[in-house]
């Protein structure tokens, strides 16, 4: 097992709020498992950038798919200076399907950049992520030369992929093409953890991204309330509180502390309010809790099935996706919401 390393490896710059970067799926639609409260109004919003800017932490992760993210997101940064903030966005799920003609494929590609772009008001996207890894070899790889095409136009700074499964993100890591990848990981889902990923993914120098942190917002849930399908999570989430417990910190900045572990990754994180993001910088530049108080408790942490840590397998997703069309992690968030 690959012993859990929060070495001193520029310990210091592990707790650079420069790593952090701010989701925003929960900024352009209802979003999250346990979200009461919705999306935050522009002024809410204001306040979450301007809290975020005053940390340092200037890159937002949003997608095509977020519903109105990317608009709100040009609308709040208009003005700013760009060369500040980066926002990384990702193509339209929906630009190709199997069967599809190229022609078309080639069409819809171009439109989801277009939106991007006017909807950032940026002529150049920082980052481009494939929102299906499927994706990546669509149409004989056509879609991908085209997306190579635009980075080399200059129109794209980087190409990468949003890996919804490990076997996606292993298989994009030994993508040479592939200069970027976002991956879901916690302390509720070390899959990718005990299989390597990360120093592997640091050897060949690529850009990870960590989403699901807190596993869209179950690590918060009172235990207690825990929807049946996700029962199996209560003994973990019980863990990591006692574990919280005695240290004295709240459990979010155990799940905070295991992602700062990770060689160069860089955690986006969900969060509507600005209070919220505030005490998650708070957790994340505390010395409070150190490898020594963290390790043992993941090395006795299961790792937990797909169907539990994967929110596009989650029932409620199976519904939604009847209703909304084709399954992915964000469609499961479109529109649950369970009273905490
Ligand atoms: N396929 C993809 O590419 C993909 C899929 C999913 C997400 N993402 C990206 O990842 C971002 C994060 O989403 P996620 O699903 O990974 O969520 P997450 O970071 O695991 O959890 C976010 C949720 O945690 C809760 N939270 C945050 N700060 C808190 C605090 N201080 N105290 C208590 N609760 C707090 C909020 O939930 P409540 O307030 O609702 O309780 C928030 O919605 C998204 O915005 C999106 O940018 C990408």
């Amino acid at each position: 097992m690959v012993a859990m390393d929060l070495s001193t490896w520029h310990d210091l710059r592990a707790r650079d709020p420069r790593r952090l970067v701010l989701g925003s799926a929960q900024w352009g639609m209802t979003y999250g498992i346990a979200n009461r409260d919705g999306a935050p109004d522009d002024a809410e919003l204001a306040r979450l950038l301007a809290r975020a800017h005053a940390a340092g932490v200037h890159t937002i992760d949003t997608a095509r798919a977020y519903g109105e993210s990317e608009r709100r997101i040009g609308r709040a940064l208009a003005g700013a200076d760009l060369r500040v903030w980066r926002v990384l966005t990702k193509l339209g799920p929906d630009v190709h399907e199997p069967g599809l003609d190229v022609a078309t494929t080639l069409e819809r590609t171009t439109a989801s950049l277009a939106a991007s772009r006017n909807a950032l008001g940026l002529d150049v996207l920082p980052l481009v992520l494939l929102h299906r890894f499927a994706h990546r070899h669509a149409c004989g790889g056509r879609l991908w030369r085209f997306l190579l095409a635009e980075r080399e136009a200059g129109r794209i700074d980087t190409l990468g992929v949003s890996a919804a499964t490990p076997e996606e993100a292993w298989a994009a890591l030994e993508d040479p093409d592939v200069s970027a990848i976002q991956v879901a990981t916690s302390l509720l889902d070390l899959r990718l953890h005990r299989q390597g990923f990360f120093p592997r993914a640091r050897e060949l120098g690529r850009t990870i991204y960590v989403r699901s942190v807190f596993l869209q917002g179950v690590a918060h849930l009172e235990p207690a309330t825990l929807p049946g399908f996700l029962a199996p999570l209560r003994e973990s989430i019980e863990q990591v509180r006692a574990v919280a417990a005695r240290l004295g910190v709240p459990s979010r900045a155990l799940y905070l502390a295991f992602v700062r572990g990770l060689p160069g990754v860089q955690p986006v994180l969900g969060c509507e309010r600005e209070a919220q993001l505030a005490e998650l910088l708070a957790d994340w530049t505390s010395e409070a809790v150190d490898a020594a108080s963290l390790t043992p408790l993941v090395e006795v942490l299961p790792t937990h099935d797909a169907a539990l840590v994967d929110p596009s397998r989650w029932p409620t997703a199976a519904s939604n996706a009847a209703a909304a069309g084709p399954p992915n992690q964000t469609a499961a968030a479109g529109v649950a919401t369970i009273p905490r």
